[in-house]
């Protein structure tokens, strides 16, 4: 079995809040006086870490993240419960901690190498290499204080990755980066993960989650709801800033019902592997078995989001036309923009004529956040074309498809085109006009970006049957 470096049973934190400083002398003065609102960061957190991992954990802010995380590091104690780590540690906490603001960069170096077990000359053998990662030139020699966030970062990371880490924890750090520095970061992170560091990564960030983490939890008001995978880690965060005020309790109900058929899953999982010895094998490095359970617990439903609007939508200049309200409906026409995969929908917009025009055709497309043309209707076909329209009609265009698309999030594109002046050219054209998200389907196992619906064949050849041919060829 592998090795837990991470151990925290029953473990609770709970933070004084005072209305005016004054009052906590007040209560040191006189003990018998309770000044202070109790308010608990973090319940009944109980979490076993193994080696290799790399854990994702995700929350909205005041969850309990940063909390959790340095009680794991060591910077605050839990008010209940047993924290064990086992190994050399290393952080890269909020900004601001770890770092003397009054000392150089040069100095925090050997300060916070010193901190973690190096000596002097170890530290100075490694400074180059930490300084050239950190790339922030002359300013390693000038007070942190003076310092952008961005350099911050950069130098803390460096530090915080340089010293071969059993455990590496790091708290939401690398969004300040820009994205070129963000790529070497990762990049750093593989190698730790290959050399079989153990890794927690706190970040809002989706991809960077489901990218680099074998595992998640889940973290709000204090509470670990959900250990998963990152994926279903992440579907569940963000069903839940998304929920409706009325609908948050239900939702919460129903992933901690959710953990705790994961639980159930992965004991009886467990036990019964210790029982048969040809049974399943226990899942490698943390990771946890879902099959079984994804498809018996989780209900993912179709739903409109108000706040997903895309940020730079392109509405090029009408000419003649118009489109409107484009956007996806269920078969029944209720408008959404969260889909399941493999299900059918309509995406749909309306045109309004301003002038009469002939050989009108109307087209589609889909793209990735990266702008990828992943599929479309082409403007050409006879089916989606009109060979006249007169000034003042609504034409209603409707695009059945299949969302043979893996979970993700995708953008919509419109276009129409007819003859103006005897050129057939665009009447109008939106580009990245509507976005939808696609949550998984239960069936589904499909990677990449678009589901193929694969369907996998495995035959066990008979090896008896090989080793009478191999024996025949040898006579
Ligand atoms: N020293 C403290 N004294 C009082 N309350 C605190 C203290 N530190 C944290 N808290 C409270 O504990 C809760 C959890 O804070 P924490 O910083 O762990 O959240 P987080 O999940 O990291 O949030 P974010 O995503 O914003 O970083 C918050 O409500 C915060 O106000
Ligand atoms: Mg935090």
């Amino acid at each position: 079995m592998t090795e837990t470096v991470i151990s925290l049973k029953n473990v609770s934190k709970c933070f004084k809040r005072y209305k005016h400083p004054v009052d906590r002398l007040k209560e040191m003065i006189f003990p018998g006086k309770k000044l202070a609102d109790e308010f608990w960061a973090l319940r009944d957190i109980n979490i076993q870490i193994p080696k290799g991992q790399t854990l994702g954990i995700v929350g909205r802010n005041g969850s309990g993240k940063s909390t959790l995380l340095q009680i794991i590091v060591g910077t605050l104690t839990p008010t209940t419960g047993e924290v064990d780590v086992k190994g050399r540690i290393s952080a890269l906490l909020e900004l601001g901690s770890g770092f003397n603001p009054e000392f150089t960069g040069r100095q925090n170096v050997f300060f916070n190498a010193q901190l973690l077990g190096f000596n002097q000359k170890e530290t100075e053998n490694k400074f180059d290499q930490i300084a050239a990662f950190a790339d922030i030139g002359d300013f390693i020699d000038q007070p942190v204080k003076t310092y952008s966030s961005g350099m911050f970062v950069r130098l803390a990371f460096a530090v915080a990755t340089s010293v071969d880490p059993d455990i590496l924890v790091v708290d939401e750090a690398l969004s300040v980066g820009d994205e070129a520095f963000q790529r070497k970061c990762f990049a750093r992170l593989q190698i730790i993960q290959e050399r079989g560091g153990t890794i927690l990564f706190v970040s809002h960030a989706a991809s960077s989650v489901t990218q680099l983490c074998k595992s998640a939890i889940l973290m709000d008001h204090g509470e670990l709801l959900l250990t998963h995978t990152p994926k279903l880690v992440i579907s569940k965060y963000q069903k839940m800033i998304y929920a409706e005020p009325d609908k948050a309790e239900e939702l919460k109900a129903e992933i901690r019902e959710l953990n705790k058929l994961v639980k159930q899953e992965a004991e009886n999982h467990h036990q019964s592997s210790l029982e048969t010895k040809n049974g399943n094998s226990p899942a490698k490095n943390g990771e946890i078995k879902k099959e079984p359970v994804i498809s018996r617990a989780i209900e993912y439903y179709e739903f409109y989001d108000p706040g997903m609007i895309p940020a730079d939508t392109v509405r090029y200049p009408s000419r003649g036309a118009e489109i409107i309200n484009p956007c996806i409906t269920t078969l029944k026409g209720k408008v959404i923009n969260h889909l399941i995969g493999r299900q059918e929908y309509i995406y749909t917009y309306s045109v309004i004529f301003f002038k009469s025009t002939s050989k009108v055709r109307f087209g589609m497309l889909i793209k990735t956040i990266s702008g990828f043309e992943l599929a479309g209707s082409s403007l050409n076909a006879a089916s989606q074309s009109l060979q006249y329209v007169e000034a003042g009609t609504t034409v209603s265009v409707n695009f059945r498809f299949k969302c043979l698309l893996n979970p993700g999030v995708y953008f919509l594109n419109a276009g129409v085109v007819g003859m103006v002046d005897d050129d057939l050219t665009y009447l109008d054209r939106c580009v990245d006009v509507a976005m939808f998200r696609v949550q998984p389907c239960a069936e589904s196992h499909s990677n990449g970006i678009v589901d193929l619906v694969i369907e996998p064949c495995l035959t066990v050849v008979n090896t008896d049957f090989i080793n009478q041919e191999q024996e025949s060829e040898v006579v």
